[in-house]
């Protein structure tokens, strides 16, 4: 049995088998205490180890990191904090760790344990992030499979940028230096494997609309690749974004959906991870209580989750979302770093302020200008500015970016050269417009992101299994 399930068991001195790592072990040979996880849950087992009955060079291996099984019976325990404990009669040990294990009990910053990505499981602060992570991810396919949604698997290799920014990681067979070139000094992908050149998916958008285009309603949950040089703590190289595409849905319906499923996965954690969250609540607010005024949130972890669940996202266009940094203090001080005007890419300062100080929850920003969005974004009949939505989270800044689709052929065309895009790399995406062509809308949410707003940490690195970012890809 799990630990998880042992903990839910009346203890009546039935014989039990508990399997897990030492987490702690505290006493004397003649009687000591051995605290084990398993990572079934975020609560540990105490084994209570008698010296009489387990030879001292059994319990010499028994140490911080060790993996062992204790046999014994399970009894109601005294000791505050626990229901039951383990009376152990025999101890297996599976594998030994020594001294130099990493991750001993006490408390280790969090670049430390970035460093030992291979062991941080061990941890409770990492175990309870993944759990949550594992529910969330359930959450996402239960909301969408609950609405009649067909989880569609788009490719990760890939001939086309889907985002049209450029930050593709290539995918390529040649040997470095090795590639054969063409007349003009060119790369010959002609040659390579798939015989044209090839990268890893920035997105699966452009495969999710032609599935929308058919089967109404779709969403994809994979990871993608950005070869951004962005070293924050919001931008992964690779990262997973969940991007539900549907034909018939306009701007506002987007929207709607986005603010549905967020709050419904939101709302489903909580209800089904309520241990892990009460730990990383409190580790949230014991690590706020460090930062400076100023960064300091005024509401624990759990505040924060259940006032995006009872309150509606604000809803602003782009144009309205100037207006407001224009009025707004820090900009009459000139204390924006990047200035503001009708046009720009709104910064992460700019989104902070709209959220956080402005608004202080979620906020929709839409109908941006057409300059500084993705090609494929429904033109409005203003000429200026697109059906984009961006939606913005505080602490996060954007957590989902999506619009409606241009689904006229002349315009998409049109829009397609004035961007420099060769027309000739989508001509499959271009002939769903041709051949019954509908509206549609759809978004991207970035996964991490989320997850980061769910548990409170503040650094992306932390909420992925292995981060991928400049520079590092140890593990
Ligand atoms: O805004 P983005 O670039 O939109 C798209 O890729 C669209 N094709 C989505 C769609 O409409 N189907 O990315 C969507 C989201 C962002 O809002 C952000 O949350 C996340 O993906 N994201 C990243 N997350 C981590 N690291 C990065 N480098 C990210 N880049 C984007
Ligand atoms: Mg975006």
């Amino acid at each position: 049995m799990q630990i998880i399930e042992i903990l839910k068991t009346e203890p009546r001195n039935q014989k039990v088998e508990v399997k897990g790592w030492v987490r702690t072990k505290r006493g004397q040979s003649a009687l000591s205490f051995v605290s084990i996880n398993d990572g079934s849950t975020i609560h540990s087992i105490q084994a209570v180890v008698d010296g009489e009955n387990v030879p001292e060079e059994v319990m010499k291996k028994v140490t911080c990191g060790a993996c062992i099984s204790v046999k014994g019976e399970l009894v109601a325990s005294s000791g505050s904090g626990q229901n039951v404990e383990v009376l152990a009669e025999e101890i297996l040990i599976y594998g030994e760790a020594d001294e130099t294990f990493p991750i001993q009990p006490k408390k280790h910053s969090l670049e430390f344990l970035r460093e030992k990505a291979h062991l941080r499981f061990r941890t409770s602060t990492f175990s309870a992030i993944f759990r949550v992570r594992h529910h969330l991810s359930h959450a996402v396919h239960q909301f969408f499979h609950e609405q009649n949604f067909f989880y569609l698997h788009t490719p990760i290799i890939t001939a086309s940028d889907a985002e049209g920014a450029g930050e593709m990681f290539r995918v390529t067979t040649f040997e470095a230096n090795k590639a054969p070139v063409t007349e003009t000094g060119e790369v010959d992908f002609s040659e390579d494997f798939f015989g044209k050149e090839t990268s890893l998916t920035v997105s699966g958008q452009l495969e999710g609309e032609l599935g929308a285009l058919a089967l109404s309603r779709i969403y994809t949950f994979g990871p993608t690749f950005r070869a951004e040089n962005s070293n924050t703590t919001r931008h992964l190289a690779e990262f997973w974004m969940i991007e539900p595409e549907m034909a018939f849905f306009e701007l506002k319906e987007n929207m709607d959906l986005a603010e549905q499923f967020v709050k419904y996965v939101i709302g489903s954690v909580m209800e089904n991870c309520k241990d892990d969250l009460a730990f990383l609540d409190n580790r949230f607010n014991q690590e706020n209580k460090t930062k400076p005024q100023n960064e300091r949130s005024e509401h624990t972890l759990i505040e924060k989750l259940n006032f995006v669940l009872e309150n509606e996202f604000a809803r602003i266009t782009y144009t309205e979302a100037v207006d407001i940094l224009l009025q707004s203090k820090p900009h009459k001080k000139k204390k924006f770093k990047f200035p503001v005007e009708w046009g720009i890419d709104l910064q992460s300062e700019h989104e902070r302020y709209l959220v956080e100080k402005h608004f202080q929850k979620p906020v929709i920003i839409t109908n941006y200008p057409k300059d500084i969005k993705a090609f494929y974004m429904k033109q409005n009949d203003d000429g200026k500015t697109v059906a984009a939505m961006d939606v913005l989270f505080p602490g996060i800044g954007e957590m989902i970016g999506g619009s409606q689709r241009e689904e006229n052929l002349d315009k998409l065309k049109n829009r397609v050269h004035e961007m420099g895009i060769e027309e000739e790399s989508l001509w499959w995406y271009l002939e769903t417009r041709k051949y019954g062509t509908a509206p549609h809308a759809g978004f991207g949410l970035g996964f991490e992101r989320l997850v980061q707003f769910v548990t409170g940490m503040g650094n992306i690195r932390d909420v992925i299994a292995f981060p991928r970012t400049p520079g590092n890809v140890e593990f």
